[in-house]
């Protein structure tokens, strides 16, 4: 559990939480939303040519990728398998405290607290385009069951827990990926790229969010 999270105001606007103890924030202090639609909607969901996708992500945290997933699913009437694995849920006094409803738009807000208080490792309904399951476990020695077509890989940065950034954790990954699957993350250093090439995947190093040049896509070719 992280202790004596504090909240911060990113450049667009949205919050993001920083933990003292490890010197880190949950996104980029360039812009929450703006890194995550970047990141992980466009270069990811939407890259993606399937008309129903099924998604892995490391690190549900606020559930601020999860909510956008959702909101994109429901405008593009396209269906969404979302499962999302973390260690350390944030508490709901936390999670209420968050303004992303309130950015996206209010109606989001009964909908953002059901995620949050959806039980753990059980599928649910969240809308009609989109169902979520998340997953209480350690990626680390977490067995992945399913076969997913999009994975966002939204780990704590490489110099913060470099153990969930091994070569082991993404050729797990890379077998649990249907053919033509999809991985994207922020990060775009040289060893992190080096450990995926080794794993399977084509990754390519494409323009990243504001304030980061680069950023990783990773393709598991058919
Ligand atoms: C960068 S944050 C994720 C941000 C999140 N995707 C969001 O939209 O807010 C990293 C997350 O990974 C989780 N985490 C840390 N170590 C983990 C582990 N060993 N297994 C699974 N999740 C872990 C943390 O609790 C945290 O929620």
């Amino acid at each position: 559990m992280h202790k004596n999270i504090q909240f911060r105001i990113t450049k667009d606007g949205a919050h993001t939480l920083y933990i003292p103890e490890m010197d880190e924030c949950y996104h980029s202090m360039h812009g929450a939303i703006n890194e995550s639609v970047h990141v992980f909607l466009q270069a990811g969901f939407s890259y993606h040519t399937l008309t129903s996708v099924k998604i892995l992500e490391i690190g549900f945290g606020t559930g601020l990728n999860a909510i956008l997933t959702m909101i994109r699913a429901e405008e593009e009437r396209r269906p969404v398998i979302y499962h999302s694995i973390d260690i350390y849920p944030l508490p709901m006094d936390i999670i209420a405290g968050l303004n992303y409803p309130e950015l996206l738009s209010g109606i989001y807000k009964k909908i953002f607290i059901q995620m949050h208080e959806a039980s753990w490792d059980k599928e649910h309904e969240i809308t009609y385009f989109f169902r979520l399951k998340k997953i209480l476990a350690d990626i680390q020695d977490y067995e992945i069951q399913d076969h997913y077509d999009v994975v966002y890989f939204d780990a704590f940065a490489p110099d913060k827990q470099p153990e969930l950034w091994l070569e082991g954790i993404f050729t797990k990954i890379f077998h649990a990926m249907a053919p033509g699957g999809i991985l994207t993350t922020y990060s775009s250093k040289g060893e992190i790229q080096r450990r995926l090439t080794r794993s399977g995947f084509i990754v390519d190093k494409i323009p990243g969010p504001p304030g980061k040049r680069e950023m990783l896509r990773c393709i598991k070719k058919n």
